[in-house]
């Protein structure tokens, strides 16, 4: 069975004190909740509150995928792991937009990921014009065959899927239910067909893009769409919370 998860995207906000006090609220906010929440803080933050989470899990947002070297600028997945992080972010659309990374990187940084031992939430979708021009199934086809090359049916039970549409990231417009709904059915047949053994079935896949407390619950309603990947709701507690809250109501749990 999939998880239902409820992740917090920070980016670039929160310095470490200010990134305890929230997981201090956080963790007493959830601590009987069963859903499994996963903060991303910055990469100067991830120790701070990978010590006081407890029920609340740890990620960073991006790595290299190197272990160690001349790589000015660069952190890697021992670095992530020994500082506390169980999770990674590769190919936020930031990541690959504002920073230019391509899926050839991505795909090293996924297989390096899983190599040393952390968890991936791997981010794809499509921009306002592709999907304008009738190019969405084809843009998510593209990054997941890309992003995936060289992996196997086990390598994806430590993967979980975020589908962001670019035009959704941080614009105060989610996609539509039923937008999003098509693309993870989408996705998950995917991935049925090219790894086989449920591997669809069995892939918690999040919805990320203007998730906020007025919309989860007609998304979560949705029944490929297994939880949200938050970026700007996630700075704050209370909404953050009042998310994990709806969606834990509308899965059950
Ligand atoms: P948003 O960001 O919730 O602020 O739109 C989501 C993300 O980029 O992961």
């Amino acid at each position: 069975m999939r998880e239902i998860i409820l992740a917090g995207n920070w980016k670039m906000h929160k310095t470490i004190e200010e990134g305890e006090s929230l997981v201090k609220c956080l963790e007493e906010k959830f601590k009987d909740s069963p859903l499994k929440v996963i903060v991303f803080p910055p990469f100067t933050a991830i120790n701070a509150t990978a010590k006081i989470a407890k029920k609340i899990k740890v990620g960073g947002q991006n790595m290299y995928f190197e272990k160690e070297g001349a790589f000015t600028g660069e952190v890697s997945p021992i670095m992530l792991k020994e500082a506390g992080a169980e999770y990674v972010i590769i190919g936020h659309s930031e990541r690959r937009n504002i920073f230019g990374e391509k899926d050839e990187l991505i795909n090293k940084k996924v297989h390096s990921a899983l190599e040393n031992g952390l968890k991936v939430v791997l981010c794809i979708g499509e921009k306002l014009e592709e999907r304008n021009a009738g190019k969405t199934e084809e843009v998510i086809e593209n990054e997941l065959k890309k992003d995936l090359d060289g992996l196997s049916s086990k390598d994806i039970t430590n993967i979980i899927i975020a589908y962001e549409p670019i035009w959704a990231i941080g614009t105060g417009v989610s996609a539509k239910p039923e937008q999003a709904e098509e693309v993870h059915k989408f996705i998950r047949n995917l991935l049925d067909e090219r790894f086989g053994d449920n591997v669809g079935e069995n892939t918690t896949i999040l919805y990320g893009g203007s998730v906020k407390p007025a919309n989860i619950e007609s998304l979560a309603k949705m029944k490929d769409i297994d939880g949200g990947l938050v970026g700007g709701a996630s700075l704050k507690c209370e909404s953050f919370f009042e998310i994990g809250k709806f969606l834990s109501k509308i899965k059950g749990l």
